[in-house]
């Protein structure tokens, strides 16, 4: 009822179409006709990644660095019918991100193709379609082309599909473009560019209003304009509203309004077509000599790189699992984001407009020349140009989106007689000047010699470093005027919960590509999560912080990485299958980095030690410890080991302690006053397990997600840090268990197994809303442990 009710007032209608879908892995031919039988095909549920199912495998082409899980073709179809009453409407179908080369089929008939894995894309079904009766939608993709990635990309339809029907008077695909030429005080200007479609047989006279609601529902602007809308044509009106006193978005308070666009028919008076845009209100400033202003305020971009990998979960859309992610890297004190290197799920940037975060949104990590040998680059020539422009178009709206990036270390900016990195360079910044003029360019680059054409093309608004930091200082001087931020920088390399005696020398890893350079890590497959392992290229966390604290004209840094990801587990291979570059491991657990970042980026008093205290008497053991006061003081069982004090804002603090079980006590003092206080205990043995929901209570959508953390306490109740034990786990309820990890590089258990060991002390299980309301009580238990259970309500 509601939803006719819907359909009468505005005939735009946008429906899920992720549901019921069939699935086979491998090709198949004729699958794309409608007759094929499917019949014995799996039922499956969009987003879907078949690679993050398959088997950790050193056979498998992606690679170590592709998270050595397998690629290959897979085939979807899905039924559906179409209402008697849709048959004067225009229907399309909308893939947000399909990885990769796929094609798709309507009723038989090839609609197109999209190599690109990261683009957002929509086809028309209407000429194709069957009334009341049986219409099959069939998807073929391929990724067996490997490798053609240098991370984890997952395979398949990895992101969400939609049906959308609309009149034949339309608001465009990405339709609308605002911006807000004009910020003060006292009132916004704000334009609105709607793109409305006739695929009528006859012109259409036709208005347009657009109204602009605050967050609170309140409208705040109205505009009516009037035209005739000509035949089959896409006619571009342009509105110019005022928002009196805007609320201004910026990541403390990321503040949203709403334009709605509502397309009349006349001389009809309800809408033919009704179509909503989220934006912002915010004004900002890249300066030379001082970095980044937002809102006439000075921000500087503290942020980090993500890959679109969920973990466990692969490269398969959660909102709720991205959600997660930021809330950590907002806990960090991270207030931007890096798209490494490619364009995300609409998802994240609706998560980064809500939340309040900065993004670098990124094009591409290859030009016209090769990184891998089946990547993008084969694509280039044909798709480069419509798949940046519709990065663009998806993306102009949101207020969260602050730089462009048309790439990554491409090829093209090594060789200084390149003659193709320049007028790359000034094509691409064309493409997305002519679309967005609002917003700087970048390009991400690695060689930072001056001579790098890729700075001399006249192209880019910031000059996007990588890495580098020894030459930072020297950046106002080599490019006078120019305007920078550090696109990348760390790649420290760190295993959470491992802790390598002493902690004061520092261990520089080349690529296992080049194993004959430099030392070896160790054999183990673990790097010590002192802040004292980095790749030859990088640096530690503390270094190139330090720096870009201390640069007033760096506008920004973005740390590789924010959080461990499938692929490129530099420095080891095979067994190793993700990365140590986070700050935090693949399954959300912070490493001691973490800490560091948070006692500079963020102002709640804070005060972290490390390691554990489980040790052998007679061990000689660094400790170190993070804060934001100015001094700590460390105590074991009592008695008095000495005061530290900051001498720089960014650092660790460090005393190197004869072991003893017990108690190690510090004090944070600022100005004399106690902040705060950390403590860390010698455990006993495991006694029993321990289950921890990052929220007990999840919506019963079939979506919706809880965290449930595994640990395993003493007879006192004290988590075992260096524990190893396998938890089984069993789930009853409406709600499944969609993917378990421990953050070990070296695992090559299924992430969707229904065990997991935990890795120094902790695992996570992912469980999943199912779509009934009631309760799932999720049980784990090990071998001479006590079992634990934890209820998670689904409503
Ligand atoms: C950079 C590159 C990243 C990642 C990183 C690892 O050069 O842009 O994608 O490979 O190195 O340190």
């Amino acid at each position: 009822m509601v939803a006719v009710l819907l359909l009468l007032v505005a005939q735009r209608q946008t429906q899920t179409f992720d549901r019921d879908w069939r699935f086979h892995l491998g090709d198949v031919p004729g699958a794309e006709q409608p007759a094929f039988d499917d019949s014995k095909w799996r039922r499956l549920e969009i987003p879907h990644d078949w690679s993050i199912e398959g088997a950790f495998s050193e056979q498998n082409p992606a690679g170590v660095a592709g998270g050595a899980l397998p690629g290959g073709v897979g085939w979807y179809r899905k039924t559906f019918t179409v209402p008697a009453a849709d048959s004067g409407k225009v229907v399309f179908v909308e893939f947000d991100g399909v990885y990769r080369n796929s094609e798709v089929w309507i009723n038989g008939s090839s609609l197109g193709k999209r190599p690109y894995g990261y683009s957002s894309f929509r086809y028309e079904l209407t000429p194709h379609l069957r009334y009341r009766a049986r219409n099959v939608i069939a998807v073929r993709v391929d990724n067996s082309q490997q490798p053609n990635s240098r991370w984890y990309s997952g395979s398949g339809i990895y992101r969400h599909v939609r049906l959308v029907t609309t009149n034949p008077v339309h608001v465009d695909q990405w339709g609308t473009y605002i911006t807000t030429p004009v910020v003060t005080g006292e009132s916004a200007q704000v334009t609105i560019r709607t793109s409305i479609r006739n695929e009528r047989r006859r012109e259409q006279p036709a208005a347009l209003v657009t109204t602009v609601y605050d967050s609170g529902g309140k409208v705040v602007a109205v505009e009516v304009m009037k035209g005739g809308l000509a035949l089959a044509d896409s006619t571009e009106i342009v509105d110019s509203l005022t928002i009196p006193r805007p609320t201004l978005w910026s990541p403390e308070r990321p503040y949203l309004y709403r334009a709605v666009s509502s397309v009349y028919c006349l001389p009809k008076t309800v809408p033919c077509d009704e179509y909503t845009t989220q934006f912002g209100v915010r004004s900002f400033v890249f300066r030379a000599d001082s970095g980044f202003f937002l809102n006439g305020r000075h921000v500087k971009i503290r942020g980090v790189c993500l890959h679109h990998d969920l973990g466990a979960l692969g490269a398969a859309v959660n909102t709720r699992a991205i959600e997660r992610q930021l809330e950590i890297m907002r806990a960090m004190g991270a207030n931007a984001i890096r798209t490494s290197h490619n364009p995300p799920a609409p998802e994240l940037l609706d998560l980064t407009d809500r939340m309040g975060f900065i993004v670098m949104d990124e094009a591409f990590d290859m030009w016209k020349k090769e990184k891998t040998p089946y990547d993008y680059h084969l694509d280039w020539d044909a798709w480069h140009v419509r798949d940046l422009s519709d990065m663009v178009l998806r993306d102009r709206n949101h207020p969260s989106v602050f730089i462009w990036s048309i790439g990554n270390e491409v090829m093209e900016q090594w060789n200084n007689g390149d003659s193709t990195a320049a007028p790359i360079a000034r094509e691409l910044a064309g493409i997305v000047r002519a679309l967005d003029p609002t917003r700087p360019i970048t390009q991400a680059a690695n060689n930072g010699s001056p001579q790098n054409p890729v700075f001399h093309a006249g192209a880019l608004d910031l000059l996007g470093h990588n890495y580098h930091h020894e030459v930072w200082k020297d950046f106002p001087t080599q490019y006078p005027g120019a305007k920078f931020i550090i696109t990348e920088a760390m790649s420290a390399l760190n295993s959470r919960g491992v802790y390598g005696q002493p902690s004061d020398s520092v261990a520089i890893y080349y690529t296992p590509y080049e194993k004959n350079r430099g030392p070896q890590p160790p054999t183990n497959g673990r790097l010590s999560s002192y802040d004292n392992s980095r790749a030859f290229w990088g640096s530690l966390h503390e270094e190139s912080l330090r720096l870009f604290e201390r640069y007033p004209f760096l506008s920004g840094i973005f740390v590789w990485q924010g959080i461990d990801y499938l692929g490129e587990p530099t420095p080891y291979e095979w067994p190793a299958r993700s990365s140590y570059f986070g700050a935090v491991d693949l399954a959300g657990f912070p490493k001691d980095p973490f800490y560091l970042y948070q006692s500079v980026w963020t102002e709640q008093p804070m005060l972290h030690l490390l390691p554990h205290w489980n040790w052998t008497r007679g061990d000689t053991i660094d400790v170190w410890a993070y804060t934001n006061a100015e001094q700590v003081e460390l105590y074991l069982n009592g008695a008095f080991l000495g005061v530290r004090r900051k001498t720089e804002p960014v650092s660790h603090l460090m005393w190197r302690v004869a072991y003893k079980p017990g108690t190690l006590r510090a004090v944070a003092r600022q100005n004399g006053i106690v902040t705060t206080t950390a403590v860390v205990r010698t455990t006993g043995v495991p006694a029993r397990v321990a289950l921890a929901a990052d929220r007990a209570r999840i919506r019963a959508d079939g979506e919706d997600l809880s965290f449930v953390t595994i640990t395993v306490r003493d007879r006192r109740g004290l988590a075992v840090p260096t524990a190893q034990p396998l938890v089984r786990l069993r789930i009853s309820g409406g709600a499944r268990i969609v993917g378990v990890d421990n953050g070990d590089e070296i695992s090559h258990t299924s992430f969707q197994a229904h065990q997991v060991r935990l890795f120094n002390g902790k695992a996570v299980v992912m469980v999943r809303a199912g779509r009934k309301a009631g309760t799932a009580t999720l049980t784990a238990e090990g071998r001479g442990l006590a079992p634990a259970t934890v209820r998670i309500e689904l409503r």
